[in-house]
């Protein structure tokens, strides 16, 4: 059986009405961060449904601490290098901090302004504030489609003082609830559930016709992401429980460098055959 067959995806581009038809059907979404055309080439030809040019660039390709300086040119620079690696994969582009919960039209002219110089499918906003109701409203009545994004939200970092899973009280679980129903009342068409108790990952999911993707969310989203880097094992300083890895690239990649290394302090590189 093909791999497209055995997992029930196809060549054809993914769109975001197909990710709601996966949710319908039972096929589990594959999502994954990409911020440069070389892996959202590779990932996007491995199967991967959603490329997310998170502003986790700050983190892995910036090697800041936080998301909050990432810039909307910084965005658009690598949304347009993923557009340009990847064929299949639905392009999602983070709106970074400061573009979108100052005011609903501000919002909306940033998000066209990603949409029209990337050539991406959608945007994606962090939190249930009025402005971003508001903001998703006027975006996806302009033909521009949202993903939501909930429970740990990094721009907040500063809000809610560490990166604890969000949403362990009746409270704040409700509040992650509620919003949910919000932003797919305003016409997201997914939402991104980060680092929430898996049974609230459950409710959500179950009582919402969009999508919901987790990541330490637990395994009852429709879908789920991990920044690539932790997930094939680039990063080796954050270990969450989060996270699976799929490969040792650090370790790959240093060994493979000091080889190179040696190589060349031998002699060894070039031989003949490299040279002309
Ligand atoms: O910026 C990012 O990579 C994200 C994912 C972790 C969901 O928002």
């Amino acid at each position: 059986m093909s791999i497209a067959k055995q997992y029930d995806y196809e060549k054809k581009k993914v769109t975001t009405l197909r990710l709601k038809e996966m949710k319908k059907s039972g096929v589990k979404i594959v999502c994954l961060t990409a911020y440069d055309a070389l892996t959202a080439r590779v990932f996007s030809e491995s199967g991967v449904d959603v490329l997310l040019v998170g502003d986790s660039l700050g983190n892995v390709f910036q090697g800041l601490e936080t998301t909050l300086s990432v810039t909307l040119e910084q965005t658009i620079y690598h949304t347009k290098a993923v557009v340009n690696g990847a064929e299949r994969s639905l392009i999602v582009a983070d709106m970074p901090f400061m573009t979108y919960q100052v005011a609903a039209n501000e919002a909306f002219t940033n998000a066209g302004k990603i949409m029209k110089e990337t050539g991406c499918n959608a945007v994606k906003l962090e939190g249930g504030s009025d402005v971003v109701i508001e903001a998703i409203s006027k975006m996806t009545s302009a033909g521009i489609p949202v993903m939501g994004h909930l429970g740990l939200t990094p721009q907040s970092i500063n809000q809610f003082g560490s990166y604890r899973a969000r949403g362990k009280d009746t409270d704040e679980a409700e509040k992650i609830f509620k919003d949910a129903h919000l932003l797919q009342e305003a016409g997201a068409f997914s939402i991104v559930l980060e680092k929430i108790p898996a049974e609230l990952g459950r409710k959500i999911s179950e009582s919402l016709t969009i999508p919901t993707i987790g990541i330490g969310a637990g395994a009852h989203c429709d879908g789920q992401i991990l920044v690539w880097t932790d997930m094939l094992g680039l990063t080796v300083d954050f270990n969450p429980r989060f996270v699976r890895r799929y490969a040792e690239l650090y370790n790959l990649m240093l060994n493979s460098t000091k080889k190179y290394g040696d190589d060349i302090r031998k002699g060894e590189f070039p031989n003949d055959k490299e040279s002309y």
